[in-house]
Order: structure tokens, then sequence, then C-alpha cells
């Protein structure tokens, strides 16, 4: 077990954001982290991540590293936010509905409402529209509560139109088309953003391989959209055109790489990449890397477009559709600059929070 005071002089000597709040909460012994890593384009946004970690140091580690993720993540979806992150370090995950949970998420909305703004939060790991409607009957900065208590409740559509929209315009950077029609695309996990994927996927042509840990998903995505489903640990090596990942992270590793065969990685799932190398590895084995916390935007811009912005639909399609234009501008910027594509998206993001313009 780590203590935690080595841990924060460690991990924030190394850390470039503005502010981290750190709240021990007794009664309910949870460690709360918010992580304010920018508010340079607006308030700090991102999710609550409830988790029982095995020393409270990790779920700091998290913040830190998060936050900093969403701060690109905002700047490149050309959002009016900064970026942050929450963590709810419990000692374990209280059942959804309990009174301890309630508890937690209550005496944690007073930590969020004393920041007055400067952090907005959302949904992330094990939390979702009913634990942002408990926050909220404590304060007006949490986005993504249950549309009958005047949200717009889950955000997974927007992010799975999203990823539909970067999948087509990662495709036609190595076809020349972004029709889909017969393309093979593999969805690793079908959950809330991989089924939906699935569905607009399904529309467009594509022939699906479907993989999920819980087969039975797999099975009830593949009888209502088609596909074939395939064995989760199979998922890396199975031929197809198009991988989306969109279940956990650190799915492209040095261990991964060498045995892909696809010719686009392109899927919801954050923190794709085992470390900054791998983008590299993708590269030169010719592999068209659709960096994650631009193809996965949608989730923030369904949020923030019809709570904060006021968009109508046809603006927030308008604006999904915009991240297959992003894409294609950092595809291009790749190929021009002889860089990867990530280095390529943390240049866009970089250079929107240098003019201090989400553009
Ligand atoms: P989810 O929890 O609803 O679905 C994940 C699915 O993946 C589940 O069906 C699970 O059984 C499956 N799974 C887990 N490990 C697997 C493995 N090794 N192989 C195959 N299947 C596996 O999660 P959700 O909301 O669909 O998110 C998916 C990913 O996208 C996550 O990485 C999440 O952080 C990311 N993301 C989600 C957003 C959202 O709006 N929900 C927004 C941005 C990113």
């Amino acid at each position: 077990m780590h203590t935690l005071v080595p841990v924060f002089e460690d991990l924030l000597a190394g850390w470039d954001g503005e502010e981290i709040v750190t709240r021990y909460d007794g009664p309910t012994e949870t460690w709360m982290f918010v992580g304010v890593h920018s508010t340079v384009l607006g308030p700090a946004m991102g999710g609550t991540r409830m988790k029982a970690y095995s020393a409270p140091g990790d779920g700091l580690g998290d913040v830190l590293r998060l936050s900093q993720a969403m701060t690109f993540k905002q700047a490149a979806a050309h959002l009016p936010y900064g970026g942050g992150k929450a963590v709810l370090a419990v000692p374990n995950v209280p059942p959804p509905g309990s009174s301890a949970r309630r508890e937690i998420l209550l005496r944690y909305a007073a930590l969020v409402d004393s920041l007055h703004g400067t952090y907005v939060t959302a949904a992330d790991m094990n939390t979702g529209a009913p634990d942002m409607d408990v926050i909220g009957e404590r304060t007006n900065h949490v986005l993504g509560r249950s549309r009958d208590r005047g949200g717009s409740g889950d955000p997974a559509p927007g992010t799975a139109l999203g990823v539909f929209h970067g999948i087509r315009s990662a495709w036609r950077h190595v076809s020349g088309s972004a029709e889909l029609d017969g393309v093979v695309v593999l969805v690793q996990g079908v959950g809330s953003v991989g089924d939906r994927l699935a569905d607009h996927l399904g529309e467009a042509g594509a022939h699906l391989l479907l993989a999920d840990v819980d087969e039975g998903r797999a099975e009830k995505t593949a009888e209502r959209v088609g596909g074939t489903v395939i064995q989760p640990d199979s998922v890396i090596a199975t031929a197809c055109d198009v991988f989306a990942p969109c279940a956990a992270g650190a799915v492209l590793t040095a261990a991964t790489i060498p045995r892909l065969a696809c010719r686009v990685v392109a899927g919801a799932a954050n923190n794709q990449l085992g470390s900054g190398e791998d983008a590299a590895l993708l590269a030169q084995r010719g592999i068209l890397y659709a960096p994650d916390y631009v193809i996965n935007a949608g989730g923030v811009i369904h949020l923030a477009g019809y709570e904060t912005l006021g968009w109508d639909e046809a603006m927030m399609r308008a604006r999904l559709a915009g991240i297959g234009e992003t894409l294609a501008g950092i595809f291009a910027t790749a190929d021009a600059e002889g860089i990867t594509t990530a280095e390529a998206a943390d240049r866009l993001a970089l250079a929107r929070l240098a003019a201090g313009d989400p553009g």
C-alpha cells in the first residue's frame, strides 16, 4: 500500500495542470479527487469515476492523467470547455440506487459546488445519469442528468455517431471512399457505444465482426444488426479492414500491434495506446490510427451542445459529423509533416490552447 504523501509529490511534480482538490470524506471513507487541468478554453469539464482502488494514490494518478486528456479532447472538439476529471476512490462501489451511494454522491456534490463552476462534472466509469441526478440535488455544475431532470441523458448515442463519422473519414483516407458498403469492421465491445455504433455501421452496409466478453451481448447485437460473433481473445489477430476498440483501454501495445491484421484503428475506447511510442509502431505497420480523444468526443459534444450551448438536432448532427472533418485534417497534417496521427492531434489541441480560442 502506498502512502499518499510521497505519491502526491511524485505525481504532482510531473503534472502541468492548474489545480487538484483533495478531500478525505471520513463518514463515507471516500477519497475525493477533482483535477482541474485547464480552464484556458472554459470551465474544466469531465466525468466522475467511482472505483475501489488498492491505494488512494492510484485514484489521484487517474485524475491527473485523465483530466489532462480531457483538456486535449475538449480543445480538439472545438468546445468552450477545459479539461477536468474527478475520482471517488471508495472502499467498495455501492450498488446503484443504494443509500450508501447516495450519501457519497451528495457529499461529493457539495465539494463540486464549492468550486463555483471551475469544474463541471458528468458521468464516467461506474457512474450514470441517475447518479448525476443525485449530484444535481446539491449543485448546478453537472451535465448528463436524466431528461426528466433537465439533462440530456446518456451521451453514448453522440459518442457512437461521432465514432461512425470518424470511421468513414479514416476509411476515406486509406481507400479514397467513405462508403462502408462491404467494408469489414470489427467492433470490440458492444456496450452502450459499441452496440449503437454497430447499428450505424450495419445501416451503412459494413460487414460486422462483433466481440464482447459478455457473449450474450454480442449475439444480441448480431441478431439485430447482422454480422458474425467472434471470440474476444481472437480480436487482435482477426483480419478486418477497420478495428474499432469500444471496450477497455491499452489495446494497442508493442505486444498487440505486430499481430493486428487491419488497415485502420478507429474506435471509442479511451487511452487505446499503451504508451506514447505505440502510435509510431502503428504508423510503421501502415495502420492508420484515429486518435482516441478526437474520435470519441461525441459524448462531450452531446452534453455541452444540448445542455449549455443550446444546439438543436441539426446543429448536433453537423458537429458530430465535424469529428470526421477534424480527423481528415489530422490525417493530412500527419502525412504532410511526417508525424504520427497522435502527434498531429496533440498539435491541433495545443494550437487552440495557445490561441486561447476553441475555434
Ligand atoms: P460499456 O461498459 O457500456 O461497454 C463496454 C463493453 O465492452 C461491455 O459490453 C463489456 O462487456 C465489453 N468488454 C469489456 N472488456 C472487453 C474485452 N476485453 N473484449 C471484448 N469486450 C469487452 O462502455 P461504453 O460506455 O460503451 O464505453 C466503451 C468505451 O468507450 C470505454 O473505453 C469508454 O471509456 C469509452 N468512451 C465512452 C463514452 C460514452 O459516451 N459512453 C465516451 C467516450 C469514451
